[in-house]
């Protein structure tokens, strides 16, 4: 199945070498004290550098998206070298494997929380202090999209804690629906490609929206390389389509920047007078269609997906329900196109709303989602978090820029912009073939740790 958004590289590697494996017991709800339940958790750990009282660095993982790359190299790697640093990572609550509940009920997922999660890093970092015998080593968090977010969060709640943050691309703007986000990835063809990649692209829904008038579903069956069942005459069939093919999009310039988008622009002026049948064979060719695989675009197999409360059963071991229950009880951010543009608009605030209410079911209220969204504001600051010693770095590719933090003035809070690179790009080590930019941004970073540590 192709279509897990997040969720693509959600494997892990087996503990050898110098990683090693430990566990925490955190409380299964932070915020009731006389609910005694607990649960423990696993991490991992490379303590292969460490010296006495070397600073602690802890990777947040990106909701869903389990690593443990940032701890065996890059950039935080090999700061932890230099120092004689430890690393650390553990998964989010109620993914893979740090399952606190029985099930994923919708009564269960009640304890998978932004701020529950944010607690777990605290109770991470304790525990993680005390396995390598630490007294006075600086302790630091860092990560990526949710990942980044939940770094400076984390700092934000347990500054006594965590000694200094960096966030990679993180996502700090919560809103119920955004039409931003697509807008964003349209702005990227356009001024990074070019304006012809835009009109062609442009184009190509049109040719789509065309077909779906006349009801000629083989047709973009064909083209596409869609699975059956598929439904063209079901909107949400058709959103969660447009859907795929915009993600399918932008999940290039997120794996190869710049040129991702530059190659995908040359493909678009592959079959200059059919944009359409363009689109279809660069889809077909980068996404193995050609080779016997289909794309999945059927709502309701989708939805049996989300709504499966098992645990080790494909929606909850990918980690797509419990990834839409935080998109559709807390953090909102729900993408729709319905003002237009490049990509159509088919991806409506009714398809968001329907995946939230299909899968979760009774007992689920979507318009929580309006007060809970402006109280994560309230509580966190949204884009103005006021963090102090905390780095921002933005790949300015990244589809999820206008959530991110792109400017501060707060003291020793610091943005770096990075054009042409979408996220993850920074993470990795100092490499000459990096752009001037890039390099740039990874010797700031580096050299704010380097201050931070001796402070
Ligand atoms: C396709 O979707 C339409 C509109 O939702 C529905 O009326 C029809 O029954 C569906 N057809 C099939 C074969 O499921």
């Amino acid at each position: 199945m192709k279509l897990s958004f997040l969720f693509l590289c959600a494997t892990i590697s087996i503990a050898y070498g110098e990683l090693h494996d430990g566990r925490f017991t955190v409380p299964l709800d932070h915020f009731r004290p006389q609910d005694g339940r607990t649960v423990d958790f696993n991490y991992r750990t490379n303590i292969q550098y460490y010296q006495d009282d070397g600073p602690l660095f802890f990777y947040i993982n990106d909701a869903g998206h389990f690593t443990t790359e940032w701890i065996e190299r890059g950039l935080i790697k090999d700061l932890a070298m230099e120092f004689g640093g430890a690393l650390f990572t553990t998964d989010f609550r109620f993914f893979r494997n740090n399952l606190p509940t029985p099930t994923a009920s919708l009564a269960n997922l009640q304890f998978l929380t932004v701020d529950q999660a944010i607690a777990d890093i605290a109770v991470f970092i304790t525990t993680a202090r005390e396995h390598v015998s630490s007294d006075g080593g600086k302790a630091f968090v860092f990560g990526t999209g949710i990942g980044g977010s939940l770094a400076v969060l984390a700092r934000q709640k347990y500054p006594h804690l965590i000694d200094a943050a960096w966030s990679s691309n993180g996502v700090f703007l919560p809103s119920v629906f955004t039409t931003d986000v697509y807008n964003t990835v349209a702005d990227n063809i356009r001024e990074v490609g070019s304006t012809e990649c835009g009109e062609r692209v442009t184009r190509a829904f049109q040719q789509i929206e065309d077909l779906i008038a006349t009801g000629n579903d083989q047709t973009l069956v064909d083209e596409f390389g869609i699975c059956r069942p598929f439904n063209i005459s079901s909107r949400m069939d058709v959103a969660m389509f447009s859907e795929g093919i915009v993600e399918q999009i932008s999940s290039q310039f997120e794996r190869f920047h710049h040129s991702g988008l530059t190659s995908f622009c040359e493909s678009m002026s592959v079959i200059p007078a059919d944009p359409m049948r363009s689109l279809g064979r660069w889809i077909r060719f980068n996404f193995n269609v050609d080779v016997g695989t289909c794309q999945n675009y059927d709502y309701e197999g989708r939805i049996r997906l989300t709504s499966d409360t098992q645990w080790n059963n494909p929606g909850t071991s990918s980690g797509l329900r419990q990834f839409l229950y935080l998109q559709c009880t807390q953090m909102g951010n729900l993408r729709t196109n319905t003002n237009g543009g490049m990509f159509g608009r088919r991806i409506t605030e009714e398809y968001r709303q329907r995946l939230c209410m299909d899968s979760f079911g009774d007992g689920y209220d979507f318009d929580e989602l309006y007060k809970t969204v402006e109280i994560m504001k309230m509580a966190h600051g949204g884009q103005n978090p006021r963090v102090s010693r905390v780095f921002y770095t933005n790949g300015y590719l990244d589809q999820w820029l206008s959530t991110g933090i792109t400017y501060t003035y707060h003291e020793d809070a610091h943005v770096v912009n990075v054009p042409g690179y979408s996220r993850w790009s920074d993470l990795t080590s100092l490499n000459t073939l990096d752009s001037i930019v890039l390099y740039n941004a990874k010797t700031s970073v580096v050299s704010a740790f380097r201050r931070w540590n001796s402070d």
